[in-house]
């Protein structure tokens, strides 16, 4: 089990490396002051993908983890990796009422036949809807909390005790704040939430039972362009808060944990799925952390479907990056012209999928190289194909998930008429109806 499969980061935008020893190595150290286009990608060695059969992702695939060889280089020897491993999910589920459980992927029949796929095709849908904090993004943040854990633990923190730990914080007002929250309480760590004056007063609620200190965030008369909680974000960062982000440039140890996903999709595809493997998946994107990583999980597992990125007609900033990547020599050459592919959008609107309707695809490198090794393309659903989608999943699956959380399936709405009846396509149920 010590197999060092991971030596470490390299940026995609200007090559930097990171040794995977480094503590609290969150950015790419070239990312400078406010600079965030830099992408930490893992380098990581190929081997076969195994799960031991623990029901804990991060137990189950530990071996593969960023974390897990991070943990090795501080000192801490395999059984006492797997000990910090299960003591802070017990922690975790404490708060959350849950700890972190391989969730469940079955095709969806009533879905399948309502959309007229034939017996070997249709539709399997993964429930991330009980999952810790009512959706993946726990996923993403897990392995960011026991990097932090792990150092403390090995007495290699710049801090002195854990009286005098540096506040979490982050940039949401949504399942990535809930998420967040909810695993900064199961350790007592200080989290500062940055959320606009629309945060959804129930979401904010939840935070203060959870303990955060929550702030909001006014449009100040000094702010330049963007959004005000990211400034007010960056600024917490600047006076020494941990990144407790959900996007790779902020912080890259969340592409760590969300693969748990795409492994426990890929082992089980490989396990239990009977015929040929899936064609096609639709995963909605926002920030494109979730789609980098559902990719990133399937690529280990040597069979890469089709990966449609969906976002919709009021925000696609990804899709315009995929046009204008095409301009710049394809998504290998994006890398070195950030500016020409990736910028906020414009005129955001409104969706019911309102947790994908950031500006900026952040994680957007990484789903375009995906896109691109598997021949898939990105997807942008009108809003009657998001509410439609959400209907459907919710009446025909009794997930009872959000528009959000069903997005991606309005993307397979808006191309179903060029698929065969025989395809196989994978969607995430990836949030909660809040
Ligand atoms: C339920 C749900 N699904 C998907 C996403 C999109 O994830 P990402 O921002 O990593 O693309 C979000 C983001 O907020 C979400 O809350
Ligand atoms: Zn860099």
């Amino acid at each position: 089990m010590d197999l060092p499969l991971i030596a470490g980061w390299r940026c995609a935008v200007c090559g930097a490396h990171v040794d995977i020893a480094t503590p609290l190595a969150w950015r790419c150290p070239k990312a400078i002051g406010a600079d965030r286009h830099h992408a930490l990608e893992l380098v990581q060695g190929i081997s076969p993908l195994r799960s031991t059969g623990d029901d804990n992702p991060y137990l189950g695939f530990r071996r593969y983890l960023a974390w897990d060889a991070y943990a090795a280089s501080l000192g801490f020897t395999d059984a006492a990796r797997e000990a910090i491993v299960r003591d802070l999910d017990a922690q975790v589920a404490a708060v959350a009422g849950t700890g972190f459980r391989t969730t469940p992927f079955a095709r969806a029949d009533a879905l399948s036949d309502a959309l007229g796929f034939d017996a070997d095709g249709g539709v399997w849908v993964k429930d991330e809807t009980h999952n810790v904090a009512g959706s993946h993004k726990a996923r993403h943040l897990f392995t960011i909390l026991l990097h932090l854990v792990a150092t403390e633990l090995a007495g290699r923190a710049p801090w002195s005790s854990a009286t005098d730990r540096p506040p979490l914080a982050i940039a949401s007002c949504g399942n990535a704040a809930l998420a967040a929250s909810t695993l900064a309480a199961s350790v007592s760590w200080p989290i500062r939430v940055f959320v606009p004056v629309s945060a959804n007063p129930a979401v904010v609620a939840r935070l203060h039972e959870l303990h955060a200190d929550v702030v909001t965030c006014p449009r100040l008369d000094t702010d330049p362009l963007g959004d005000p909680c990211v400034h007010r974000f960056r600024e917490a960062i600047a006076g020494g808060a941990v990144p407790f982000s959900v996007q790779g440039p902020e912080n890259a140890w969340c592409l760590d944990g969300g693969r748990t996903i795409g492994w426990e999709m890929a082992r089980w595809m490989e396990e239990q799925l009977d015929g040929p493997p899936f064609d096609r998946l639709f995963v909605q994107v926002g920030g494109g952390a979730f789609a980098a990583c559902v990719a990133a999980g399937f690529r280990m597992s040597g069979i890469t479907p089709k990966l449609h990125a969906v976002q919709t007609q009021s925000c696609a900033p990804l899709e315009r990056s995929w046009r204008k990547a095409a301009e710049v020599g394809g998504p290998a050459a994006a890398a070195t012209h950030w500016e020409a592919c990736m910028w906020p959008w414009e005129e955001v609107g409104t969706s019911a999928a309102d947790g994908i309707l950031d500006d900026e695809t952040y994680d957007w490198l990484p789903v375009l190289r995906a896109m691109a090794d598997g021949h898939g393309e990105p997807v942008v659903a009108t809003e009657a194909q998001v509410l439609e989608a959400n209907e459907l999943l919710v009446r025909l699956t009794g997930i009872d998930a959000s528009p959000t959380g069903t997005a991606g399936l309005a993307g397979l709405l808006a191309v179903k008429d060029q698929l065969d009846p025989s395809e196989r396509v994978a969607v995430v149920a990836s949030g909660i109806r809040r």
